[in-house]
């Protein structure tokens, strides 16, 4: 086989091939299982964990594609798992015209196209969650975006880049995301930076409690840095009150990032419940979730760009740009931890004006109502308790019917639903008691998908006798 060359007839031929199986993929998605019957680590061990050969097999290397997908969890309309947005088609499109472009969307001069699309993309999301003017940049996920959110905070608050960490101390609820604590840990901050404040009935932090915590840091000579509100936490949905904690930030100097990687995009849908999220210093949101783009495009929205050239600028001359044009000397490596940059904009772009804010505003909100259509058949079903108020689309519930450890039972029924593969839920700790957990962040779910949520977990019950 001649080295690395594809001719534009192969690509064609390649590429039309694996098109026809896309859309026939997506064809049949609504009726295949929401998880591949059977499978195993020794076999997909077996089928994908071979040794590299030297040399290459061509067109043939595609073959294995059908098993891939075959040995994949699908993109099912009962797929209810963790935080998990549902693919929309378009963005894979987009996805795979970003590849053939192949830009690295570091700077203007390197991507001009690129920058302005990004650079418009976070311009229409900030004004779609109520944060016009904000910028920003499209991340690998909330994890990223949290992470630089969080550099940010220090850097403006403890600074830390010249000469090292000296401290500095990080609040949140006890129910904010794991990527909080692990953000404080890459900072250089520590776990025990992280003050974890207890929450109310409603799983919110509990702002007095959060403006002692505060004061006895100060008191005891610590530096208190910044503030995480969760709008949407992983467990249960729950919204931090955003007003009263940007009024303890302003009180006591902190920085204010809002988490909204799971909730901030439902903002499109009831804006009200997200009041005071447009007074964040920082701000993460998930298109990869709750704007069902293809996995990896979450967004760092920020009040101050010079902030986060304060964290991020460290120009190489290498990288430096030759422009004093505001537009033509752009660089999002000044703004980001990022250098080479993938063209994240462009799924996010089309996919936007392929369907238009409307249309996603309205699938949020059926999303929520779904939510909401479950909860209300949880709360008639005598065999199942509900565990925690739907605030967004998260539905924590357990099977109540017997004695014995309610905890085992629930975990047995959960991996059971799972294997008979019709819906796909996970599960959350609430109240220290293991829950079964339903989140509905999916563009193609049906009432009969939500409630076959219930029909599942009582079928599960059932045979486990
Ligand atoms: C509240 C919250 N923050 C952050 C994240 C992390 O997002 P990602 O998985 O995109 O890194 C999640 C993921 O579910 C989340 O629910």
């Amino acid at each position: 086989m001649q080295r690395l060359a594809l001719s534009p007839d192969s690509f064609r031929a390649l590429a039309h091939d694996l098109t026809d199986f896309a859309a026939n993929y997506l064809e049949k998605l609504p009726q295949l299982p929401s998880y591949p019957p059977d499978v195993s680590g020794r076999e997909t061990e077996k089928l994908f964990g071979g040794d590299l050969s030297a040399e290459g097999i061509g067109a043939a290397a595609f073959d294995s594609l059908p098993s891939v997908f075959e040995h994949s969890r699908p993109a099912s309309p009962r797929f209810f798992g963790y935080v998990f947005g549902s693919g929309e088609p378009v963005g894979a499109l987009g996805e795979f015209a970003a590849s053939v472009l192949h830009q690295n969307v570091a700077a203007w001069r390197s991507a001009p196209a690129a920058i302005t699309i990004e650079r418009t993309v976070i311009r229409w999301l900030a004004s779609a969650v109520g944060c016009a003017g904000f910028s920003g940049s499209l991340t690998l996920g909330g994890s990223s975006a949290n992470l630089m959110g969080l550099c940010m905070a220090r850097e403006a608050k403890a600074p830390a880049n010249q000469s090292g960490v000296r401290g500095g101390v990080i609040y949140c609820s006890t129910e904010a995301h794991m990527s909080i604590p692990k953000a404080a840990a890459l900072l250089g901050l520590g776990h025990d930076a992280v003050r974890l404040i207890a929450v109310d009935e409603a799983f919110r932090i509990r702002t007095e409690d959060l403006r002692h915590s505060i004061a006895q840091d100060l008191q005891n000579g610590k530096l208190p840095i910044a503030v995480v509100a969760s709008a949407g936490t992983t467990a249960t949905g729950s919204i931090d009150p955003l007003n009263t904690i940007a009024d303890i930030c302003r009180e006591f100097g902190l920085w204010l990032h809002v988490d909204g990687a799971y909730g901030a995009l439902a903002s499109l849908a009831i804006p009200d419940a997200f009041s005071g999220m447009s007074r964040a210093d920082s701000l993460s949101l998930d298109p990869h979730k709750w704007l069902y783009q293809p996995t990896g495009c979450g967004c760092l929205l920020y009040r101050d760009a010079s902030a986060a050239q304060r964290a991020f600028a460290h120009s190489g001359e290498y990288a430096r740009a030759l422009s004093d044009d505001p537009i033509e000397g752009f660089a999002f490596f000044e703004e980001s931890m990022e250098l080479s940059r993938p063209f994240r904009a462009l799924k996010l772009w089309l996919s936007l004006r392929y369907y238009g804010l409307r249309a996603f505003q309205e699938s949020i909100r059926e999303d929520l109502r779904l939510a909401q259509v479950l909860a209300e058949t949880i709360d008639a079903e005598p065999r199942l308790e509900r565990l925690a108020p739907v605030a967004l689309s998260a539905v924590c519930f357990r099977y109540v019917d017997g004695d014995g450890d309610m905890d085992a039972l629930n975990r047995s029924i959960l991996n059971r639903v799972v294997r008979r593969g019709h819906v796909y839920i996970s599960n959350a700790m609430i109240h220290n008691k293991f829950a079964l957990r339903a989140c509905v962040v999916n563009h193609r779910s049906t009432e009969d998908d939500v409630r076959s949520v219930v029909s599942e977990v009582l079928a599960s019950a059932g045979e486990m006798g």
